[in-house]
């Protein structure tokens, strides 16, 4: 062997050396990291090389996760040059600077530093928190980093970045979506701090801008839904050096990443469970219409439950009296004199305007604040700029107020600058008092008086209908007359029919004073005596809730027994989202059907547990609630179950009343009822509220399972998601939804003592605590195609003699 060949060779073995080959979280200046070697975190948590994105071939060096098994990129470094082939290289240059190299294309990539190196040499680190660092090897664990990619964010805020503005060096970070998941280069969805009088966090599609949190308020962004919780603490630095927003997660454990994703055109939190093996969606924004931004233009609020969403402020009216596009805003109804005398009017649970201009002071306080905005006649609004405790702090706002929405749950108090003349006629104090004593009691004595009539007229009413048949009666008892009954629905006519209730059918009808009623005709199966029927009538004619249907009296006359209740004109809500009719369930976006869970949910607990009765429904379904003319849900038929079944004992009956499809597996197949079985009822309505499916008679071409089967058997695969109905498709927060599941799942858990009460499920829908991991429900399987109550010794469930199957109802 020649000595040629020998230094070839020793040469060869360098190079194989000073390559990279183990794992090892650092680079050194004599090394190089190639396409297919790594760099590995000391904790494990993330791992650095080259990945080719989705179905792309392109090569991109960036940093995922390390420990999870579905491979997330969290940073790239060439986003706007990927390679085309396998001959990348990381190395540090000799000036200290980290470049990515390719045979043909030379430099792709290369680190920007925030100070010269020194002489000093270097190293590339990658840290456990996935940050990417540049630091003197001697340097040790100070922060004083040459760079660092945690000030290069590509579409992923990891815990620990820094969202915003380093004031001194005037570097900014911000977050900016991928193009598509194929294609790391940046995309137009970017997600920023804007650096104005008062800071806010703001979402820009291309040159617009798309979504805001509103400003910081010292616990969080004023509209913002995340609350205090158990996964992640934000915070939001503004002082003369910095200005940022970050968060760490509370509990180590926990992965957890917010990112923009251009194709959805959303910002999203995950959070990764181990449970699924997947990454969950916590939250995502914009959640609904409302947070578009400006959606209503200038002094104009978005509200969720209102139609149209878009409303004027109160003292304001819309710009054109012609309805052309809501965008245009509102205008005042009275002119301010741009002086101290105008005043202010004070606003509750809004999303606090744009803050484009505006300015905020730490130090001085609302009395202050107030002058202060009374002075300049550009001032149209102030707040505390911070609202722990008392409030402190002063924001101003000036020119046209935009992007206002209502904000119920963490909304904030604004006041805006009014004319005096809307605050109402300037008056001594006293006279006020005086003005408001003498018309309040002119009302009470009005509404004494009503009172006094109506209920006098009701005596006549129970009078006249003494025919010696029903003794003892209640002056309270509000009885009606057979013949009103008879003449309000037109003789039962068949015109009049709304439907087939379990207990009869139901027909509209008109009081001679034009309340619209809905009256109950109860077929002849009650066994019960009157009297009893009576008395159960007199206390369901007391329970009162805003989510019952209010029972306003009844008719016992002869053979015929009569319940009146209010008319509810948007029917049940069955017919909205089991429909086929797309326009009809879309009615239904997923606020409104929140809303509307949240209802029946405070409706059962209310039976439940705050009525005097303690009531157990047994026949909640989607037929049994119905919904008023703002889609607010009343539950209706509560209690009738007890009313007609007197011979039951507590807990235990024979006679079986409900539904299939909703009945609980102990109810239906022991007779067995508690609280628990409503819950279990609950369950399913929430599932179907979210599906668009009825649990009886789904039918899914994979399987014979019914609903719950289908939805258990999805989240177990981790796919909840697909559960959700398409209807609502863009208009839910899928981590809101997510957890709607999940709630339903345990509703319907096999065993009663599992499920959870009621005022635990609306604890659970009311927070964000953490939800216990769901067990096997109750009927997989549709009764049709498999019978689970094989014992023999139980009484036969379903004879026709003994079971009242509502869903007989054509609707
Ligand atoms: C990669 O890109 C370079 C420069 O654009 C080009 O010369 C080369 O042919 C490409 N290689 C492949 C495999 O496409
Ligand atoms: C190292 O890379 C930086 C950035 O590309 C460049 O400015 C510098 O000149 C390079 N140094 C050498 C010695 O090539
Ligand atoms: C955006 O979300 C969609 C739907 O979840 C997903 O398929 C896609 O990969 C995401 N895009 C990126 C860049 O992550
Ligand atoms: C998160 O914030 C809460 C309340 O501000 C605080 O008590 C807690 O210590 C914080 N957790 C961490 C890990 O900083
Ligand atoms: C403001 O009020 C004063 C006193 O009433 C009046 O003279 C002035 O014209 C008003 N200015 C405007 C702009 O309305
Ligand atoms: C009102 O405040 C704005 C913003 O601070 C300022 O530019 C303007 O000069 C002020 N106007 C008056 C009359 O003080």
């Amino acid at each position: 062997m020649d000595a040629l060949s020998l230094l070839l060779i020793c040469c060869k073995l360098l190079l194989i050396f000073s390559e990279f080959s183990f794992a090892s979280d650092v680079l050194t200046s004599s090394q190089s990291l190639s396409d297919g070697n790594t760099l590995i975190s000391k904790g494990g948590s993330f791992e650095l090389g080259f990945f080719s994105p989705g179905s792309s071939e392109n090569r991109y060096v960036g940093i995922w996760y390390k420990s999870i098994p579905v491979k997330t990129v969290v940073w790239v470094a060439n986003r706007l040059k990927p390679i085309n082939d396998s001959s990348g290289l990381l190395t540090i240059n000799r000036t200290g600077n980290p470049v990515l190299t390719s045979l043909s294309m030379g430099i792709v990539w290369s680190a920007s530093l925030s100070k010269e190196v020194q002489q000093t040499p270097v190293i590339l680190q990658l840290l456990d928190s996935g940050n990417l660092i540049l630091r003197g090897e001697q340097d040790g664990d100070s922060e004083n980093y040459f760079w660092q990619s945690f000030d290069y964010p590509s579409d992923t805020l990891l815990p620990g970045m820094k969202l915003g503005w380093d004031l001194k060096t005037g570097l900014e970070r911000r977050v900016t979506s991928w193009k598509s998941s194929n294609d790391p280069s940046p995309g137009d969805l970017i997600w920023k701090i804007e650096r104005q009088g008062n800071p806010e966090l703001v979402m820009w599609k291309g040159s617009t801008k798309f979504y805001r949190t509103g400003p910081w308020n010292g616990v969080t962004f004023s509209a913002s839904s995340i609350k205090p919780n158990p996964i992640f603490n934000s915070s939001f630095v503004s002082n003369e050096d910095e200005l940022y927003y970050t968060y760490i997660l509370v509990d180590k454990a926990v992965f957890s990443r917010t990112l923009v994703n251009q194709t959805l055109s959303l910002r999203q939190r995950f959070v990764w469970s181990k449970a699924t093996q997947s990454w969950e969606l916590y939250i995502s924004v914009p959640r609904d219409q409302c947070d578009t931004y400006n959606l209503c233009g200038d002094y104009g609020i978005c509200s969720i439950s209102k139609s149209p969403v878009c409303q004027c402020l109160k003292g304001f009216k819309p710009k054109s009296e012609v309805y052309v596009e809501r965008s245009q805003g509102c205008v005042r109804t009275k002119p301010l004199n741009y002086s101290r005398r105008d005043g202010f009017v004070k606003f509750n649970d809004l999303k606090l305007p744009d803050s484009t201009s505006s300015w905020v002071s730490k130090s001085i306080n609302l009395n202050e604040c107030r002058e202060k905005c009374s002075d300049n006649s550009s001032c149209m609004a102030y707040t505390n700029s911070d609202i722990r405790g008392e409030g402190s702090g002063c924001a101003m706002w000036f020119g046209d107020l935009i992007d206002i929405r209502y904000f119920q749950d963490g909304g904030q108090d604004l006041y805006i600058r009014m004319s005096a003349s809307e605050l109402g006629a300037k008056g001594e104090p006293t006279t006020k008092i005086v003005v408001i004593v003498i018309s309040s009691a002119a009302l009470l004595a009005v509404v004494l008086i009503a009172g006094y009539l109506i209920r006098k007229r009701r005596r006549n009413i129970a009078e006249k209908t003494e025919n010696g048949q029903i003794h003892n009666i209640d002056l309270e008892l509000p009885l009606f007359e057979l013949a009103t009954i008879v003449s309000a629905t037109n003789k039962f006519s068949i015109n009049k029919k709304l439907g087939q209730g379990g207990f009869g059918p139901v027909y509209k009808g008109m009081l001679v004073d034009g309340q619209e009623i809905a009256v109950k005709r109860l077929s002849k199966i009650s066994e019960q005596g009157l009297k009893e029927l009576k008395n159960e009538v007199i206390l369901f004619s007391k329970l009162q809730h805003r989510n019952l249907v209010k029972l306003l009296g009844c008719c016992i006359q002869g053979e015929e027994k009569l319940l009146i209740y209010e008319f509810m004109p948007n029917k049940s809500l069955d017919s909205f989202i089991f429909g086929l009719d797309q326009e009809r369930c879309k009615i239904l976006d997923w606020s409104k059907r929140f809303h509307i869970i949240c209802g029946i949910a405070r409706g059962v607990m209310y039976l439940h547990q705050d009525s005097r009765l303690r009531i157990i429904h047994r026949d909640l379904k989607a037929s049994n609630v119905l919904l008023d003319q703002d889609m607010n849900p009343k539950i209706s038929d509560f209690g009738l179950a007890r009313a007609f079944a007197g011979d039951e004992t507590e807990g235990n009956t024979n006679r079986v009343v409900g539904t299939y499809g909703y009945m609980a597996p102990e109810y239906a197949s022991d007779g067995q009822f508690s609280v628990k079985s409503d819950v279990f009822s609950f369950g399913i309505l929430l599932l179907e509220i979210i599906s668009g499916k009825k649990n009886r008679g789904f039918y899914h071409s994979d399987n014979k399972l019914n609903l719950i089967g289908h939805a258990w058997k999805l989240w177990n695969e981790g796919m909840p998601s697909q559960l959700i109905d398409p209807c609502i498709q863009g208009s839910f927060n899928l981590a809101e939804v997510i957890r709607c599941i999940h709630i339903g799942l345990l509703c319907v858990q096999q065993h009663p003592e599992d499920r959870p009460s009621m005022p635990s499920v609306i604890l659970m829908l009311g927070s964000e605590i953490v939800l216990p991991q769901p067990k096997q429900p109750g009927y997989l399987a549709d009764r049709n195609s498999t019978r689970l109550d094989s014992s023999s010794s139980m009484p036969e469930p379903c004879s026709t003699n003994t079971i009242t199957i509502s869903e007989l109802e054509g609707r």
